[in-house]
């Protein structure tokens, strides 16, 4: 992370506790200390903007083709809002850069319930209630790699990406900024008092990262708890007998044991709706997808947590393989699944956690030369010990594996209870924006 990107992160930390110190010295005239709220004059002075005013342009933003190289291309492009803000069709990646011909490697997230992530740590410890505490490991971040922390930081990645939006540098972008119908706007809103703020390049960008932060924190939008699941936990609405029974599979640790990862209960007592996720790193191995431009090289690999996208786990064999648990939250609205969009169905992804390694070859096919089946075939097998195989992938001791056909069908009808728009719920203020933004932004 560049300094820069540091600061602008401190900055919306620490907001709400100087505020008051920087009204006090600038009122006193002293000079103001370096602590990274510089940029931000307008939060210190002015009564503005306001959550939802930057909410709003942030939205504007996020929709805004004009900001790309291409003129084609906005966030909605790839994060469509009528999908939960995921992937608009069913491509494993979706093209990008000035032409829309690149494509990156990677399969398009959902940007609902990210609302609450752990920044990514290497050792995460969750308090049990017993008392005692394990070290979970590699947990947090955003995107599949965890590789980086905020919502702000995030936002410049894809318009900087030769392979997404594709400005060149914050130049370009601010070239663009300076002509979209919402220039006006933005002017008003974010320069100081007295100042224009186009005429501060750095500030410019990091108002469009801040203001597309804010707009992903909008709790109707971007985290909404209105999924049936969601009123049957208030007791608003009864599941049907199959989705009870998938939930039960779901939760069963000796059958799916899918909420040891993705977890449907709520283990954080401030939380009260589950979000499908613990944000964990784990190896499923899941299989190659050959139609991706990156794997038209044999030796390229993804993977994960230890590079290519992140350097700095490089050196740790361990975590090769290993990707960020997705929460399962709207995953039924998308037609691609898993970090490389490899496998297209709901159904197939729930069975390949059941028959994995039962029958290999029904998901990495075979050797072209033997003939024999064979596994694994994205990650080099020096990596292979890294690999999950507890259950749903352990078989049971019969050989047989852990959720059969029915069973498979059961668990997809409960993920489809995950999808928001089934009640016209409204979350509670605890489950809305962070408070050091809401605080710090008023
Ligand atoms: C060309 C398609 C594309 C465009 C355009 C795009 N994204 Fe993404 N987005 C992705 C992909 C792919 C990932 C996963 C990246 C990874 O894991 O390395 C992602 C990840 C994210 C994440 C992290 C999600 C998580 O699960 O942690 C956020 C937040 C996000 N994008 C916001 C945006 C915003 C804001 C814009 C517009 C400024 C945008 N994206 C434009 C494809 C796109
Ligand atoms: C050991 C942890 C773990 C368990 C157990 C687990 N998952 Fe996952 N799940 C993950 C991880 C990690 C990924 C992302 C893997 C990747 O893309 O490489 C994932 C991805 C998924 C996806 C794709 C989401 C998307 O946006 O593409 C679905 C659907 C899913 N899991 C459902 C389930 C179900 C159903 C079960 C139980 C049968 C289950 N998972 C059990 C960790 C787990």
């Amino acid at each position: 992370m560049s300094p820069s990107r540091l600061k602008l992160g401190a900055a919306l930390l620490v907001l709400a506790s100087t505020f008051a110190v920087a009204v006090a010295l600038a009122c006193s005239g002293e000079a103001m200390p370096e602590i990274g709220t510089e940029l931000y004059h307008p939060l210190v002075y002015g009564d503005h903007p306001t959550v939802e005013e930057l909410s709003a342009l942030g939205r504007k933003i996020f929709i805004d083709a004009s900001l790309s190289a291409s003129g084609k291309q906005s966030c909605a492009s790839c994060h469509d809002p009528k999908a939960a803000f995921g992937p608009p069709n069913a491509l494993a990646v979706q093209p990008g850069g000035p032409q829309l011909n690149r494509f990156g490697f990677r399969n398009t997230p959902s940007l609902t319930y990210l609302h609450s992530p752990v920044a990514f740590t290497e050792h995460f410890y969750e308090s049990e209630p017993t008392g005692g505490s394990d070290d979970e490991g590699p947990t947090g971040g955003r995107t599949w790699d965890g590789r980086v922390n905020t919502g702000h930081d995030q936002a410049l990645m894809p318009l900087l990406d030769p392979n997404e939006m594709g400005n060149v540098d914050h130049r370009a972008l601010l070239q663009r900024l300076v002509k979209t119908a919402y220039a006006e706007e933005f002017k008003t809103l974010l320069s100081p008092p007295g100042e224009n703020v186009f005429d501060d390049m750095k500030a410019s960008v990091a108002w469009v990262s801040i203001a597309l932060e804010a707009f992903e924190n909008s709790p109707r939008e971007f985290h909404a708890f209105t999924s049936k699941y969601d009123a049957y936990l208030r007791d608003e609405a009864e599941l049907s007998p199959r989705e009870l029974r998938g939930m039960d599979l779901f939760n069963d640790m000796k059958k799916g044991n899918c909420a040891s990862c993705h977890t449907s209960s709520h283990k954080n007592p401030a939380s009260h709706l589950p979000i499908f996720t613990d944000f964990g790193f784990v190896a499923l191995a899941v299989p190659r997808n050959t139609s991706l431009p990156a794997n038209q090289d044999p030796a390229f690999h993804d993977l994960g947590l230890c590079g290519p996208l992140r350097s700095d786990m490089k050196a740790h064999p361990e975590y090769c393989g290993l990707f960020r648990t997705p929460s399962l939250r709207n995953v039924a609205l998308k037609k691609s699944f898993f970090h490389n969009g490899a496998l297209h169905s709901l159904r197939d992804v729930v069975e390949f956690y059941a028959t994995r390694d039962l029958q290999p070859e029904k998901w990495y096919g075979h050797d072209p030369k033997t003939g024999k089946p064979i596994k694994y075939n994205d990650l080099p097998e020096a990596y292979w010990a890294n690999v999950n195989a507890d259950a749903p992938f352990k078989p049971l001791r019969n050989g047989k594996p852990r959720l059969n056909a029915a069973e498979v069908d059961d668990i997809v009808a409960f993920l489809r209870t995950l999808s928001d728009g089934y009640s016209a719920y409204v979350p509670p203020p605890a489950a809305s924006a962070p408070a050091a933004q809401t605080a710090g932004l008023r």
